[in-house]
């Protein structure tokens, strides 16, 4: 296991785990859990998305602290066990041979870390556009240039780092030639609000746009409703099992 402090309030995770490792997609989620043999909260698992995977079975986490799953995952040392059930969800689905834009808001980062490196790869054209409050937010770029094979774009909303202003504006191509070029397929991870405005453009524009939600969770594999989420049908959707990857235009989208 390796545990580094990469910015405020924020983790990299390393966790070996060789049946999650050979087996997640771009977009999946483990729910991370404690057990039962001990008095420190929290009681349920937590969700969060797979950020790496290396050929020697490690799975890569990165982890910002809200509250006492998250706290407790950050303070896991080597030797420390934790309950990983996973890999779960729906994936993120390329279209063949058209670029892919991936539009991170905070740690909605971690799905781009794994699907860029592993896409470039496979030899999609990705671009990342990666945006956070202020600097010291910001997960080291040369990190996930390590980790994705390329610098992202960043975007901090106080101007202390990157272009100024919210990562949205990168996909209106300010700060940087134009992006909505080549039919792409916008995949995005971040904040409701974030999500909200790319599906607005995406209604407006007609580009493919998919969002990964960030809903609480209490099972992950469907049984506890805990994660549902409305659909424009009107019906709601199990985040954890028909998600969290959706197609923007399958989701209700309130204002
Ligand atoms: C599919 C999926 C993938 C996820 N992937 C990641 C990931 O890769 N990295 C990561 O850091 N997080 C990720 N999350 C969010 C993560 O699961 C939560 O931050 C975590 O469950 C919080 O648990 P906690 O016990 O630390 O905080 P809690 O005790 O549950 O919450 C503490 C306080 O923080 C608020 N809070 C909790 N989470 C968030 C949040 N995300 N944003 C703003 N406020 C919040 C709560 O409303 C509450 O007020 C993911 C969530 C989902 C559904
Ligand atoms: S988290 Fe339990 S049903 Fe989705």
């Amino acid at each position: 296991m390796k545990v580094q402090h990469v910015a405020e309030a924020t983790w990299w995770l390393e966790l070996e785990s060789p049946d999650i490792a050979r087996r997640a997609e771009w977009g999946q989620f483990v729910m991370i859990g404690f057990g039962v043999d001990h008095l420190d909260p929290p009681f349920l698992p937590r969700p969060f998305s797979v950020g790496w995977r290396s050929e020697e079975g490690r799975v890569g986490l990165l982890v910002r602290v809200f509250g006492a799953g998250s706290r407790r995952l950050a303070s896991l040392r080597v030797g420390d066990r934790a309950l990983l059930l996973g890999p779960l969800g729906r994936p993120f689905h390329l279209a063949p041979g058209k670029p892919v834009i991936c539009v991170a808001g905070g740690v909605g980062l971690a799905p781009f870390l794994f699907l860029a490196g592993e896409a470039r790869r496979d030899g999609y054209d990705v671009r990342l556009l990666y945006g956070e409050g202020s600097a010291d937010r910001v997960f080291d770029p040369a990190l996930i240039e390590r980790l994705t094979g390329e610098a992202p774009v960043v975007w901090t909303e106080d101007g202390s780092l990157g272009h100024p202003g919210r990562v949205t504006d990168g996909v209106d191509g300010a700060g940087d030639q134009a992006v909505l070029v080549g039919d792409p397929t916008v995949l995005a991870c971040g904040p409701a609000a974030m999500l909200r405005a790319l599906a607005g453009r995406s209604a407006r524009e007609g580009f493919r746009l998919q969002v990964s939600v960030e809903e609480h969770m209490g099972c992950g594999v469907g049984t506890c409703q805990g994660c549902v989420v409305p659909g424009a049908d009107s019906r709601w959707r199990k985040a954890c099992t028909e998600g969290p990857v959706f197609d923007a235009s399958e989701l209700a989208w309130s204002s």
